[in-house]
């Protein structure tokens, strides 16, 4: 079956948020007495707010201690700081090679799609001048299950008018690439060799995206 599309994750993928996500997670964190690192953030990428919230608390051990409302308060406060963070974003935060191959795809008349957990992706596709080049972005908080749930890239591919085996799916997170396999589509993978090891297709960085190369190892 021919590739019609293809499937963005966006954090990560596209921009390098992870940064901001950890730093407003880590302030919030310390509030509750909860120290986390780097190494603990990367188990959140991918992962929704609530849910990398409950993993917070959890690695914390005060995982029952609070209501869905506080829950809700804390997520609310989290994503406060991240918003200031990202207004800082400009067209310059594009990670490398990704405006190039945007361009590439569209020149071919491929559709593409965003399939990211965040709720922020419409406006970070705004502060990075991209929008446009995307035919859908699919809203995550229509979704019943996130990732590794295959969901979010299969509403993507039904947004898109195409069937998942048209599609080829990017990510940077092992919960991704497990959704992204689930949905039966070919998945490039965005990272080092243990986080994606379930990919079909695996490149260092950004910089090595290539249309020519991902349709090379489809055949
Ligand atoms: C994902 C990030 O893209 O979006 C996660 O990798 C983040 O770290 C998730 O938790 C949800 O983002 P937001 O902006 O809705 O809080
Ligand atoms: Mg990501």
């Amino acid at each position: 079956m021919s590739v019609k599309g293809f499937i963005f994750d966006l954090d990560g993928v596209i921009t390098d948020t992870a940064d901001y996500h950890f730093e407003a997670w880590k302030n919030l964190a310390s509030n509750y007495g909860i120290t986390i690192d780097r190494e603990f953030n990367e188990q959140l990428k991918g992962i929704s707010r609530m849910d990398s919230l409950n993993r917070i608390l959890e690695f914390g051990g005060r995982k029952t201690e609070f209501t869905e409302a506080q829950k809700e308060a804390m997520a609310a406060e989290k994503n406060g700081e991240y918003v200031k963070l990202i207004e800082k974003m400009t067209p310059e935060h594009i990670l490398p090679g990704v405006l190039d191959f945007l361009t590439e795809l569209k020149k071919h008349n491929y559709l593409l799609g965003l399939a990211s957990a965040s709720k922020n992706g419409p406006v970070i596709l705004e502060r990075l001048n991209l929008s446009g080049y995307f035919d859908t972005i699919v809203d995550p908080s229509l979704l019943a299950k996130g990732k590794p749930d295959p969901e979010i890239f299969l509403t993507a591919a039904r947004q898109l008018g195409l069937k998942p085996e048209e599609c080829i799916g990017i990510e940077d997170a092992s919960a991704g690439i497990e959704s992204i396999n689930k949905a039966k589509m070919f998945s490039v993978g965005v990272g080092d060799k243990e986080s994606m090891k379930e990919a079909n297709y695996r490149l260092s960085n950004t910089s090595e995206l290539s249309l020519e190369k991902i349709l090379n190892r489809l055949s």
